[in-house]
């Protein structure tokens, strides 16, 4: 057991805020190179779509993508740290699933649209839980703009999600009606 002279750097709550600061950049540097990776791939995504509605989706988080983007140099900004990406395996697998869905699904199909779904879905979660992890550590880190940046980012992947869950539920109802003809 540590003597109370000894505590260091651990807070009350018993973290140590120099490794809960490196934590913070180690991830932030993953998800940064993580949504410029995203944003190379999402075109592919667009185009290989066989509904408009999706599409047209998937273009519409381009754009969000490249605000994010802007939004993290902003929170690397808010550290007064230099901008820069760290090799992100996890997006790198998840976007080579993506690419592979694309080759192994007709062109045209719904089958298609659903595989892109999928494949889009599994990456808004692990941004999800990225930018859930980001914003709880800057709110522990008392760095409140960094905090509020990555709060709206978080807000922006759900409402993906959400839509993406929409449009799925929308082919099943017209496979539905596919099917009574
Ligand atoms: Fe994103």
């Amino acid at each position: 057991m540590k003597k109370q002279g000894e505590k260091n750097q651990e807070t009350q709550t018993g973290f140590d805020e120099s490794g809960l600061k490196y934590l913070f950049l180690d991830e932030l540097k993953d998800i940064y190179w993580a949504e410029k990776h995203l944003a190379k791939a999402l075109p592919k995504m667009a185009k290989g779509a066989t509904s408009e509605e999706l599409r047209s989706a998937i273009q519409q988080h381009l754009t969000e993508t490249e605000n994010q983007i802007h939004r993290l140099e902003q929170v690397f900004n808010t550290m007064d740290i230099k901008v820069v990406g760290k090799k992100c395996e996890a997006m790198e697998g998840l976007v080579e699933e993506s690419k592979n869905m694309l080759e192994e699904t007709a062109d045209g199909s719904l089958t298609r649209d659903a595989a892109i779904i999928s494949s889009a879905q599994k990456i808004e979660h692990y941004e999800i839980a990225s930018y859930g992890t980001l914003r709880t550590l800057a709110t522990h880190l008392g760095n409140t703009e960094a905090a509020r940046l990555l709060e709206e980012t978080l807000k922006e992947e759900k409402n993906a999600d959400v839509k993406l869950t929409e449009i799925a539920e929308s082919f099943v109802n017209e496979s539905a009606k596919a099917e009574k003809v």
